[in-house]
């Protein structure tokens, strides 16, 4: 199974990535974890160059054509053979996040969007996502705590952020089937079990599919 989780900076995402990925284990099912942009040695250069606070000067064409080749390498390298193994894979971010931050964020055509997630995807999409939906507010007060540093992308204003939250939140209504949207103000541990029977929902199910008769 291909789980993809989404939501503007500072949502919890990590956390409960972490939170499932332990369930699934205990499960005793086999995952992989990775994280965009990154998660190979190409994506991770990729990374550098898109998330570097220096790079002020660059073009919204160019930073989502950047995070859609860190995409390409990231899903041929290493969610296409993992996923053909039997492990499952979650992933911090995937081509949602394109849409909802250089689609809805930056004002790109979003058809034109569409095109070139066909080709960076490699027709790969999730069969669950989640969408942690937290308030840019409580976003932006998150970020003020002192450990924070903030790189290029979240050196971005409010406006920007409120943008791309409704644009996640289109993206859950146009694909309902696997999108899931959670309010990210719950406790830690109440989102996890919303996550968690989700998740063992659709493993059962596509376990039954599986099963021979
Ligand atoms: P990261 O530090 O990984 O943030 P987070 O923990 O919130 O995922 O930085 C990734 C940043 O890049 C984040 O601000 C979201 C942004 N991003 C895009 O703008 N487009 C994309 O396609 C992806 C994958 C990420």
């Amino acid at each position: 199974m291909f789980i993809t989780f989404e939501g503007i900076d500072f949502s919890g995402k990590s956390t409960q990535i972490r939170l499932l990925e332990t369930r699934l284990r205990t499960n005793g099912e086999r995952v992989r974890l990775v994280r965009e942009p990154g998660g190979t040695e190409i994506s991770e250069k990729i990374r550098s160059i898109l998330l570097d606070r220096a790079h002020d000067a660059m073009d919204d064409v160019t930073e989502f054509l950047l995070f859609s080749a860190s995409r390409s390498q990231l899903v041929q390298e290493e969610i296409l053979p993992a996923l053909a193994s039997g492990v499952h894979v979650i992933a911090d971010r995937f081509h949602d996040s394109s849409t909802a931050y250089q689609g809805f964020g930056r004002g790109l055509d979003i058809e034109a969007i569409k095109a070139v997630h066909r080709i960076a995807t490699h027709g790969l999409v999730p069969d669950l996502t989640f969408f942690i939906d937290i308030p840019v507010d409580a976003s932006f007060e998150r970020r003020s705590k002192p450990d924070r540093t903030i790189d290029r992308m979240e050196a971005a204003d409010r406006a920007f952020f409120e943008r791309i939250r409704d644009g996640y939140l289109r993206l859950a209504e146009e694909h309902a089937f696997r999108f899931i949207r959670i309010d990210g103000m719950l406790a830690v541990d109440v989102i996890a079990d919303m996550i968690w029977t989700a998740v063992s929902n659709r493993l059962s199910s596509t376990d039954a599919t599986n099963a021979t008769p």
